[in-house]
C-alpha cells in the first residue's frame, strides 16, 4: 500500500496533541510527518511516533518541497483563513478543525458516520465541523434515517477543553481561587450560558454553528432546529440534551435499537441501576453515548436523548483522523 505524508498545523495545542495520540493509536499508512505551529513553538522537540520531532514554524513556504498529501488543521480560524488555501493551491488536501470553511458550498462538512459519501466532493478543504455538532449527528443520523425528523432543541454542558488550553486553565485557575483570562466571568462553581460570540438575533455563533451545521450535514435545510450552549466547570466532555421531534411515530424499544445499531454509538440506559452517559465515562474514548432515552409525552412523535462524548477526542481529533483514514482508502479505492 503507498504511505503517505501528513501535516500537522498547530500541533503544540489542545487538539493538535490530541491529534498526535489518536494518529499514534490508529497507525496510518504514513511514510511522514511533519508538525506546525506559530513562531513561538518553532524548534520544540516533541516525542511522537517512538521519534523526536522538532516543530516548525508556520509560514507561506512551509510545506515546500515536502511531498504532502494531507494537512491536519486546528491553530484556529484565522490561521486556517490564511493557510488551509495555501496548503491546498499546493496540491495538499486540508481537512480543517476551525470554523473557518465549514458553511463554505464547496466544502464538505464530515462526519464519518453520518455523510462520508461528502468527502470526495472536496477542492482541497474538508471541514471537522464543531465538537458539541458532531456528537449530536452522531445520535440523531439514525433517527433521521428511520423515522425522519421535524425539530430539534438542543441544550449543551460543554467541557472547558472545548475552548483550547487557556479555557482548560480558566478552571484550574478557579480551582485555585484564582481570577478567570479566557472566560467573562469564572467559570469554577459556576455555568456560562455563553459560549463564542453573542450575534444581532441573540444567539451565540456556538448555538448558530450547530444549528446551521446539523442542517449541512445531514443535507436537509429544512429542520426545525434551535439551540442553547452553555459551559460548564467540566475539564472534558460535552454532554447534551436533544429533543426531537421525530415524523413518523416509534416504540421506544425498538428506537432504542436503532440507537444501539448505529456505528460508533453506544447506548447506555439503564436507570434501574442508575447508568446513563456521564462526561467522566466518555473522557478518552471516540465513541459517543446515548442515554435517558425517553418519550416526551408533551408532542406526537418526540424522543428526548442524553448525548455525551469527549469534545477533544470524537468532537475533534478524532474525527478529523476518521476523516483522513476515509480519504486515504478512497484514494486506494476501498
Ligand atoms: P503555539 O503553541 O505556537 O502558540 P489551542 O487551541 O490549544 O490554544 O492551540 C492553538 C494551536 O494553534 C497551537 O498549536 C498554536 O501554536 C497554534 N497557533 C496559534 N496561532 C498560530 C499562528 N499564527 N501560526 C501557527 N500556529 C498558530
Amino acid at each position: 500500500m503507498k504511505k503517505y505524508n501528513i501535516a500537522i498545523v498547530g500541533a503544540t495545542g489542545m487538539v493538535g496533541r490530541k491529534f498526535l495520540q489518536v494518529l499514534e493509536e490508529r497507525q496510518l499508512p504514513v511514510d511522514k510527518y511533519y508538525l506546525f505551529a506559530s513562531a513561538r513553538s518553532a524548534g520544540k522537540v516533541v516525542p511522537f511516533m517512538g521519534k523526536n520531532y522538532t516543530v516548525e514554524e508556520l509560514n507561506e513556504t512551509c510545506f515546500d518541497g515536502k511531498n504532502i498529501h494531507i494537512a491536519l488543521f486546528s491553530a484556529g480560524a484565522s490561521v486556517s483563513k490564511k493557510y488551509a488555501p495555501i496548503a491546498a493551491a499546493k496540491g495538499i488536501v486540508v481537512i480543517d478543525n476551525s470554523s473557518a470553511w465549514r458553511m463554505e458550498p464547496d466544502v464538505p462538512l464530515v462526519v464519518p458516520e453520518v455523510n462520508p459519501q461528502d468527502i470526495m466532493k472536496h477542492k482541497g478543504i474538508i471541514a471537522n465541523p464543531n465538537c458539541s455538532t458532531i456528537q449530536a449527528v452522531v445520535a440523531l443520523k439514525p433517527l433521521y434515517d428511520h423515522y425522519g425528523i421535524k425539530r430539534i432543541v438542543y441544550s449543551t454542558y460543554q467541557a472547558v477543553s472545548g475552548a483550547g488550553l487557556d479555557g482548560y486553565m480558566d478552571l484550574e485557575r478557579g480551582i485555585r481561587g484564582e481570577n478567570p483570562q479566557k472566560f467573562p466571568y469564572p467559570i469554577f462553581g459556576n455555568v456560562i450560558p455563553h459560549i463564542d460570540v453573542f450575534l444581532e438575533n441573540g444567539y451565540t455563533k456556538e448555538e448558530m454553528k450547530m444549528i446551521e451545521e446539523t442542517k449541512k450535514i445531514l443535507g436537509d435545510s429544512s429542520l426545525k432546529i434551535t439551540a442553547t450552549t452553555v459551559r460548564v466547570p467540566v475539564f472534558h466532555g460535552h454532554s447534551e440534551s436533544i429533543n426531537v421531534e421525530l415524523k413518523k411515530s416509534f416504540e421506544l424499544e425498538e428506537l432504542k435499537n436503532v440507537l444501539a445499531k448505529s456505528p460508533g454509538l453506544i447506548v447506555v440506559d439503564d436507570t434501574d441501576n442508575n447508568r446513563y452517559p456521564m462526561a467522566i465515562d466518555a473522557e478518552d474514548k471516540d465513541d459517543v453515548f446515548v442515554g435517558r432515552i425517553r418519550r416526551d409525552e408533551s408532542v406526537e412523535n418526540g424522543v428526548n436523548l442524553w448525548v455525551v462524548a469527549d469534545n477533544i477526542r470524537k468532537g475533534a481529533a478524532t474525527n478529523t483522523v476518521q476523516i483522513a483514514e476515509k480519504l486515504i482508502s478512497l484514494w486506494e479505492g476501498r
